[in-house]
């Protein structure tokens, strides 16, 4: 059977329009964002065919059936999933490309390989950690402490060692039910030309590498020998890319939101910076900083201090990065220091309340990008207080606060003796030409189902408890709004769901938001091959939320949560452990007065 790449199929569900398609079948009236017709799939008389024009979905409230365009044309023209496809590919002009080479058509499978990467991540992390505690582990130890690191620290991130042998680590995991073979594609063991396999990591401090979720999903290793490679990541793998993690996030992003996070180069520099107390530090993993963890950043972050090393390939490098940031929405500032090459040596130097000062006098990254740009020109020089301007003029027409770029203008003027409307005049040109591009970005973000607006009443009211309604409002929050899928990531358990459905499509919504940036109802039913499935998602996902996302989610949350415990606690209680069944009654009378 063909096998069409998912871009193209992509591609032909956002070139069709259900309106459109749904018309040639059914009469439609349009009511708000949605359309109103007889249902082609059941008899009936009076309209409960809804099409829902934001969300490309359709539904019927008689008879439940429902889905996006392909699920459509399979019903009306009785097509499989792949013919249906083709019809809609001609439909709207659309080349269907096939998939090539290798595929793996089986996502369990790709799911258990991801699982078991994990399990040996973890368990290597563990031995690395019980190898630094041995005596024999004396020159780490000794290492260590001359960087001043202690042993909070070390508990703390996990860190550990992996000895100068060959095959330390590839022993101990065969001895633990692993082959060496797996050990290579988890990126903790290398096979040479000679199809000898041997550990990747020797004689290296290590630093684990763990995910928002907890899961150890890399490492990063430091030579302690004299090694050409000061530090070695771990290669990419199925669980890992080094361009969407951040080293730290996992410990950082609590306090994120609260505090900012300050963005350093080193593994070393957030340890030090850590075990001083400034624990709202996270660092790259060895290369530029990129456009996901720029994302990444926004999502965990309120503000975000650039502190990059003092070198020249270290500003340059903060440059990029500041940039990126911006382009990402952060809201940038940049920590400068002298007389140290980095965070970690200044501290180390300098204490504590001293980087804490540095923290406090950061520059708005305009302000410090204006002072670094003034010091590579030569005012006197006509052309080159030219180039200055038109580098400058691009640095303010990248501010969205009309005021601060009025007064970043003015002093422009007065430092270079250029009048404000020509400046101005220049920033302008190129805010016209930023904006073009912005207006652009949105009208394409605009067809992603964010607004919500019709009520809940009449979606399915008659089916389920109270519980089930929750269920289905929380998951219908989680897939629309990003905010709730971020609080979801913290908080929500998988075993709140009731059943095995809501706790599927619980868990295949937060894989499909992880896994892309942009949220599309349609493409994600598109993925759910099980029919029941699917059924369970458009109605949920049909649903129209009204109000406050982060308020509703917390009060689901909070619902789901108690209903859990007390499910749980009941459990206790039957198996005769009734005090600690009654303690957890008490938690939840607490929270509720
Ligand atoms: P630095 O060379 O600035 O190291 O690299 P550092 O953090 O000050 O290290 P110490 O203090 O000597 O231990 C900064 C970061 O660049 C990446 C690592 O992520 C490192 O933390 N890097 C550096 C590599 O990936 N490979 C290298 O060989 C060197
Ligand atoms: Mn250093």
């Amino acid at each position: 059977m063909a096998r069409y790449k998912q871009s193209s199929i992509n591609e032909v569900s956002r070139r069709s329009d259900l309106v459109e398609l749904v018309s040639g079948y059914v009469h439609l009236k349009r009511n708000g964002t949605s359309h109103v017709g007889l249902c082609p799939f059941h008899k009936e008389k009076t309209p409960s065919f809804h099409v829902d024009e934001d969300k490309q979905l359709f539904y019927c409230f008689g008879c439940g059936a429902g889905g996006n365009v392909y699920d459509f044309v399979m019903r009306a023209e009785n097509l499989d999933f792949v013919d249906a496809l083709r019809f809609l590919a001609q439909r709207a002009s659309v080349t269907l490309e096939e998939e090539h080479g290798t595929y793996n058509s089986n996502h369990d499978e790709e799911a258990l390989l991801r699982k078991r990467i994990l399990e040996m991540n973890r368990l290597a992390a563990r031995h690395f950690y019980e190898n630094l505690l041995k005596p024999e582990a004396i020159s780490a130890q000794s290492y260590m402490q001359r960087r001043g690191l202690d042993k909070k620290t070390t508990i703390k991130f996990g860190i550990g060692y992996a000895p100068d042998q060959w095959t330390d680590l590839r022993d101990y995991m065969e001895s633990r039910g692993y082959t060496a073979e797996e050990l290579v594609t988890a990126g903790l063991a290398v096979k040479n030309e000679k199809g000898r396999i041997y550990d990747k990591f020797r004689n290296r401090l290590m630093f684990p590498i763990i995910d928002v979720r907890g899961n150890v999903v890399a490492f990063g290793g430091r030579t302690l020998g004299e090694d050409q490679a000061k530090y070695m990541n771990s290669p990419e793998t199925p669980v890992f890319h080094k361009g969407r993690n951040l080293f730290a996030l996992n410990l950082a992003k609590q306090v994120g939101m609260k505090e900012g996070l300050i963005l350093v180069e080193g593994y070393m520099d957030v340890v030090s910076l850590y075990q001083r107390g400034i624990t709202n530090v996270v660092a790259g993993l060895g290369t530029a900083l990129t456009e996901e963890q720029a994302r990444l950043l926004k999502r965990y972050a309120s503000q975000v201090y650039v502190c990059y090393d003092g070198d020249e390939a270290g500003q340059k490098a903060a440059q990029k990065a500041i940039a990126l940031l911006g382009e990402a929405e952060n809201v940038v500032k940049v920590i400068s220091f002298t007389g140290a090459k980095d965070p970690d040596e200044y501290i180390l130097k300098k204490g504590p309340e001293s980087f804490r000062a540095l923290i406090a006098e950061a520059h708005e990254s305009v302000e410090y990008q204006l002072l670094r740009l003034r010091r590579q020109y030569d005012l006197y020089d006509v052309s080159q207080k030219i180039t200055f301007l038109g580098e400058a003029a691009k640095i303010l027409a990248e501010i969205d606060n009309e005021v601060a770029r009025e007064a970043y203008i003015k002093r422009l003027s007065v430092e270079t003796d250029i009048t404000t409307e020509a400046i101005k005049a220049e920033v302008l040109k190129l805010v016209y030409y930023r904006n073009r591009k912005q207006v652009k970005k949105e009208l394409y973000n605009a067809s992603t189902p964010e607004r919500l607006n019709v009520d809940v009443s009449g979606v399915n009211q008659g089916q389920g408890t109270a519980t089930y309604k929750t269920e289905r409002i929380l998951l219908n929050l989680i897939f629309f709004h990003r905010r709730a899928w971020e609080l979801a990531q913290e908080i929500v358990q998988p075993e709140w769901f009731s059943g095995e459905m809501h706790r599927e499509l619980f868990q295949r919504i937060m894989t499909y938001r992880r896994d892309n940036e942009e949220v599309r109802a349609s493409d994600f039913i598109t993925r759910l091959s099980e029919e029941s499935l699917k059924q369970a998602a458009v109605s949920l996902l049909y649903i129209q939320f009204e109000g406050d996302s982060v308020q509703a989610m917390r009060e689901a949350v909070i619902k789901l949560e108690t209903e859990y415990l007390k499910k749980y606690a009941a459990k206790l209680a039957g198996e005769g452990n009734v005090k600690e069944a009654s303690e957890i009654y008490r938690k939840i009378n607490e929270r509720r007065g």
